[in-house]
């Protein structure tokens, strides 16, 4: 079997689990769902977005390292609560989902963007004053989330 048909073959067993025909049947559940989903992103973009205008100057008088101390869990949380709820949004249609170029690209975007975080930590801890380097990292974590949240929500409407 391709790895195509082996991730069509996965989809339709997803959308097929009684997980996924609760969350169809449902008419509060997917919505309650969808504001977890919102509340991650809240989280997420919340903190990180934060800590992203700070490495590239804003709010100088915060000390960096204690804010990204305080801000980074919460951005971990964020998107642990965003791929929990997200992948019950993507169960009930999970077929159209993994043809559709906008998802593909969101999920591509958010690996890019988890690596990323997971890079600046690696390399720099929470520092005093983030490097110029540092800072460009900064740069792209506030692009590619911006952009991760604004594909979710064009997919509501594709
Ligand atoms: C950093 C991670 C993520 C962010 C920032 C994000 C953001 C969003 C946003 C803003 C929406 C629109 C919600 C609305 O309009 O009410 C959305 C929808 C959606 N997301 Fe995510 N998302 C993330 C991760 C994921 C993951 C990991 C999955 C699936 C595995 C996923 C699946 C979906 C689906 C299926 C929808 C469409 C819901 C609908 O049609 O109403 N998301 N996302």
């Amino acid at each position: 079997m391709d790895a195509t048909a082996w991730v069509e073959t996965y989809a339709s067993a997803i959308e097929h689990s009684p997980l996924a025909g609760t969350l169809r049947r449902s008419a509060s559940l997917y919505p309650a769902v969808n504001l977890g989903h919102l509340a991650g992103l809240v989280l997420l973009v919340g903190s990180i977005g934060l800590l992203d205008l700070r490495a590239l100057g804003a709010g100088r008088s915060v000390p960096f390292s204690a804010l990204s101390r305080w801000l980074t869990p919460i951005g971990v949380a964020g998107l642990l609560l965003e791929i929990a709820t997200g992948v019950l949004l993507f169960a009930p249609d999970a077929t159209a989902l993994i043809h559709s170029k906008i998802f593909l690209a969101k999920m591509g975007l958010m690996v890019v963007g988890a690596a990323n975080a997971i890079l600046f930590v690696g390399m720099y801890g929470h520092p005093t004053e983030p490097t110029p380097l540092a800072k460009a990292m900064a740069l792209f974590s506030l692009l590619v989330w911006i952009a991760v949240g604004g594909l979710g929500r064009i997919l509501g409407y594709a």
